[in-house]
């Protein structure tokens, strides 16, 4: 996270062009779904050939628990019968997603995860600011109805984002890609955010246009009404263009990562380290933060970049939000889980009703 806020930036910002602080009452608790009703959490499909499932294995999304199972019962079969989720039966955990699943290339991703096939996360933004050609991307968001956008809102401290873009896979390639770019109409933070603490990292912005939902571009589902954060222990998804290593550049191709939702404690055993976490966490590890990492030394984490995207979890075949990426000390360091932004607080998701649907 960055440590430096620009004051004055900061309060030419809150003078101008549609920012809204602190919007609506952070008590109210309203979490019931809301009364539109639109398609959201559904991803494209891929076919499971019998190579795919093999390099699936060998991938470092698939959990080494089970990947050996998964080569013992397919070794020496050199037949290339296509398979299905079925097929492989109860070897495959209910988190093994294939359609997450590029076959050709699973190196590196957001912090040594692989790389998505193209358009697979249709909710997936990008910040861009107007003012600068070169690299305009500078944080990640999330589509969550037609017309907004969720984000963290120390990415919109020191920069604004003036467009957002939509249905993008890899950024190094102009045509082949069907992503689509939206004009900023405003942009809100979270009412009790303080940039001086971890707090509450969410803001929403708004899009001139209502987005046409296609197959590339498409909403993730919020967790509304009585659906539960997801069991600590359970795996959760994580993309985003982020840095593959601390302080490298930018990832042009989306990627994403499988990590585990921690406990609290796990965090605090952390962070509680660092000089200044009586200033940043002054309540401590609390429950609108999630503590989310890898357990089993591979080393997956969000980077820097990352901000403002999601972790998701799946459930009935959708994904729905479980937290935005906030901060971290490094990346992929074993004592150091990714922080995010919860959508499970209650306060913090009425929030995201009451200005967004
Ligand atoms: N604050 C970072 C950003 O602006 C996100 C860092 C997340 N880091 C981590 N190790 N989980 O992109």
């Amino acid at each position: 996270m960055r440590q430096k806020w620009n004051v004055l930036l900061l309060v030419v910002l809150l003078g101008c062009c549609g920012v809204v602080l602190g919007q609506g009452s952070s008590s109210v608790t309203d979490v019931s779904p809301p009364s539109v009703s639109f398609i959201c959490g559904t991803r494209p499909q891929i076919p499971i050939t019998f190579g795919l499932a093999r390099r699936f294995v060998e991938s470092p999304i698939a959990r080494p628990n089970f990947r050996s199972e998964i080569v013992k019962k397919f070794d020496g079969d050199p037949d290339l019968r296509p398979l299905t989720p079925s097929s492989l039966g109860s070897l495959l955990p209910q988190q093994a997603d294939f359609s997450s699943f590029r076959p050709d290339s699973y190196t590196v991703q957001v912090y040594n995860g692989v790389v998505s096939i193209k358009s697979s996360w249709p909710w997936m933004a990008l910040l861009g600011e107007e003012n600068n050609p070169r690299a305009p991307w500078f944080c990640d968001g999330v589509l969550i109805n037609e017309q907004w956008v969720l984000t963290a809102a120390h990415c919109i401290i020191e920069k604004v984002p003036h467009v957002v873009r939509l249905g993008e896979h890899d950024l190094s390639s102009t045509h082949a890609s069907n992503h689509q770019d939206y004009y900023v109409k405003k942009f809100v933070f979270h009412p009790d955010y303080d940039h001086k603490q971890v707090y509450h990292d969410l803001a929403l912005i708004q899009l001139k246009q209502r987005v046409s939902i296609t197959g590339s571009i498409r909403p993730v589902c919020l967790p509304w009404g009585s659906h539960p954060l997801p069991a600590t222990g359970s795996l959760l998804t994580l993309t985003g263009w982020g840095g593959t290593y601390y302080n490298g550049p930018r990832s042009d191709v989306l990627q994403e990562a499988s990590l585990y939702l921690l406990p609290a404690s796990k965090c605090v055993a952390g962070y509680s380290t660092l000089h200044d976490y009586a200033q940043k966490y002054p309540k401590g590890i609390t429950s609108d933060l999630l503590c989310i990492g890898d357990t089993d030394g591979q080393g997956q984490d969000a980077c820097q970049g990352d901000s403002g995207g999601p972790v998701m979890h799946r459930r009935n075949n959708k994904y729905y939000l479980s937290g935005i990426v906030s901060l971290g000390y490094g990346c992929g360091k074993p004592e150091f889980p990714g922080i995010y932004a919860s959508v499970h607080h209650s306060p913090d998701l009425a929030w995201i009703k009451r200005v967004a649907f």
